[in-house]
């Protein structure tokens, strides 16, 4: 199967109507969408999404942002999409984004930072299978 990414925008990205701005990044770069949801995550849902933070200090403000509104979650296919994306995407911390990248064009903060990206394929298999129940084709 080809490589595939989970990527979501947060619900900063949401709330400030950056989804049309995001999607044309990847769109434009060529990945094909396998899916492209609006979706209110569970708490649930969240806790496994981020079972290698929950631990940390910053979670529940973490946690709190994520459900504080709908996130719009998109599975993206191509070459390479795991690394390519991170690229695009930019460092977590938005003030450490070079411009041209999502980060670095539309966040100036390293709590909301508008976007989501798989760091590697493993992980993208996870949260796919944590958001759609199994991978898909
Ligand atoms: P993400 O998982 O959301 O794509 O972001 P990332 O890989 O760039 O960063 P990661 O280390 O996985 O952290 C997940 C999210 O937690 C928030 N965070 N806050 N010290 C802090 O205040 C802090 N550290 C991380 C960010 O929203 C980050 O994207
Ligand atoms: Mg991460």
């Amino acid at each position: 199967m080809a490589e595939q990414s989970l990527v979501f925008i947060k619900p900063d990205g949401v709330k400030r109507r950056l989804m049309s701005e995001v999607i044309r990044r990847f769109e434009t770069r060529g990945f094909e969408f396998k899916r492209l949801e609006l979706r209110q995550l569970s708490s649930d849902e969240v806790d496994a999404h981020y079972q290698e933070h929950v631990e940390r200090d910053f979670y529940p403000r973490l946690k709190e942002f994520i459900l504080s509104g709908p996130i719009l979650i998109m599975i993206l296919e191509g070459d390479r999409v795991v690394d390519t994306v991170r690229k695009m995407v930019g460092p977590t911390d938005a003030l450490d984004a070079e411009p041209g990248t999502i980060r670095g064009d539309l966040a100036l903060s390293k709590g909301e930072n508008v976007i989501h990206a798989s760091d590697s394929p493993e992980s993208a298999k996870r949260e796919i299978e944590n958001f759609f129940g199994s991978l898909v084709h």
